[in-house]
């Protein structure tokens, strides 16, 4: 199978796992405990904390460890909600459920703010909206598109109206350079399994002193910040695979994957009429490229991709099997049926360029075929490079 969906998740590293098995076969202390064993899975974890540090520029002690990166997401809209005074909350038209769903759950006034035909955050609007606002909560980059928002300068924004804000780094971390040193956002969520680490394991970036109240409370693990026993072996793991991140962009992963995804954005694109890139060109994950394809709709693609032997997305993995088109192209203007029409690729380490060059080849033969078969219209196709 060519894995194409490393948005939707990706391979734990043979080292990755290597790290975690001892965590689940044969160290089962608490780490709380005070004996010998409950020190040692201790110690493991804050090795673990500490590695997870490192690959964003923060000190271990602001690091909270969570049981995935939606429950990251949804503690720090949790804290902020609940320590800010009146205001509305100011997020983005493009971010993922994780932050859409909690925020209609706090039924508390939100401004939504449009993003362009690249799928750029606008500025002007969010400045805007920040107005007498209590906190703000946008992407780094967005799962579908891979758009890289303008954090820096939102965040600057926010800070000269004196508002908190947070980010879903989900999809950035391990696949681009993230810091909280050159970018000091107040909290900062990632998920393990988007860099080659374990499902179900996140963590949250608090920034040193900032006001912060739990989403979980019981036992007080994780000095008070998220209660529940820790899950050692997943924590582990983090860590291994947030060293090895760190390790990859260092060694230059950002040009391999761009490579690989241009190489196979290049050869699709060639071989292809009526075939159009979504989102802005330059600020993008280098990993991710969207794709809509004129006349071919998106769940008949999937089949015969998946029968060829290849894995790719439509709309945001947490979407497919619903039939509602992505609000992330509706909120760039893409109409309903082109939409329809789109597909997202998302490249990782563990893809090569032979693999890339094979996909491309599928892809052109499962659009020809498709368009035989659904008899090919001059249907709209919108083209966003900017
Ligand atoms: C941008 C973004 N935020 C949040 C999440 C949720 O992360 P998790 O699957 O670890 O709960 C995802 C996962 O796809 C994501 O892409």
């Amino acid at each position: 199978m060519i894995d194409l969906d490393a948005n939707a998740t990706t391979r734990m590293l043979p080292e990755v796992v290597d790290a975690m098995l001892p965590w689940l076969r044969d160290h089962h202390a608490n780490p709380s405990g005070s004996y010998r064993n409950a020190k040692f899975a201790r110690k493991a974890i804050e090795e673990a904390r500490k590695q997870v540090a490192e690959l964003i520029g923060a000190e271990p002690g602001e690091i909270v460890f969570t049981g995935c990166g939606t429950e990251s997401v949804n503690t720090a809209l949790h804290s902020l909600h609940t320590l800010s005074s009146e205001g509305a909350v100011v997020t983005s038209a493009i971010e993922h459920s994780a932050v859409l769903r909690y925020l209609e759950r706090l039924k508390r006034e939100t401004k939504i703010v449009r993003v362009d035909a690249s799928g750029m955050i606008d500025e002007d609007a969010f400045n805007e909206s920040c107005e007498g606002a209590a906190f703000a909560s946008v992407m780094m980059a967005n799962n579908e598109t891979g758009v890289i928002q303008p954090i820096p300068r939102l965040l600057e924004i926010a800070r000269s109206k004196g508002l908190p804000f947070h980010t879903d780094a989900i999809q950035a971390v391990g696949k681009i350079p993230v810091s909280v040193k050159s970018t000091p956002v107040d909290m900062l969520s990632i998920s393990a399994h988007k860099f080659h680490g374990p499902k179900g394991i996140g963590a949250l970036y608090i920034r040193s002193g900032f006001d912060f109240s739990p989403l979980l409370v019981g036992g007080g693990q994780e000095a008070g910040r998220r209660s529940g026993t820790e899950n050692t072996a997943a924590i582990v793991a983090m860590g291994k695979a947030a060293e090895f991140a760190k390790q990859a962009l260092e060694s230059g992963l950002e040009k391999d994957l761009a490579a690989m995804r241009d190489l196979f954005q290049n050869h699709v694109m060639e071989g292809l009429s009526g075939c159009a890139l979504n989102g802005a060109v330059i600020s993008r994950l280098p990993n991710t490229t969207h794709l809509s394809f004129q006349d071919c709709d998106a769940s008949g693609m999937l089949i015969l991709l998946d029968e060829a032997g290849m894995a790719c997305s439509a709309g945001s993995a947490c979407m497919t099997g619903k039939r509602k088109p992505s609000h992330v192209q509706l909120a760039m203007g893409i109409s309903e049926a082109v939409a329809k029409t789109s597909l997202r690729f998302s490249f990782s380490r563990c893809n090569t360029h032979a693999e890339a060059m094979q996909a491309a080849q599928i892809v052109i033969k499962s659009v020809a075929k498709l368009r035989s078969v659904q008899g090919g219209g001059t249907g709209p196709v919108a083209i966003y490079t900017s």
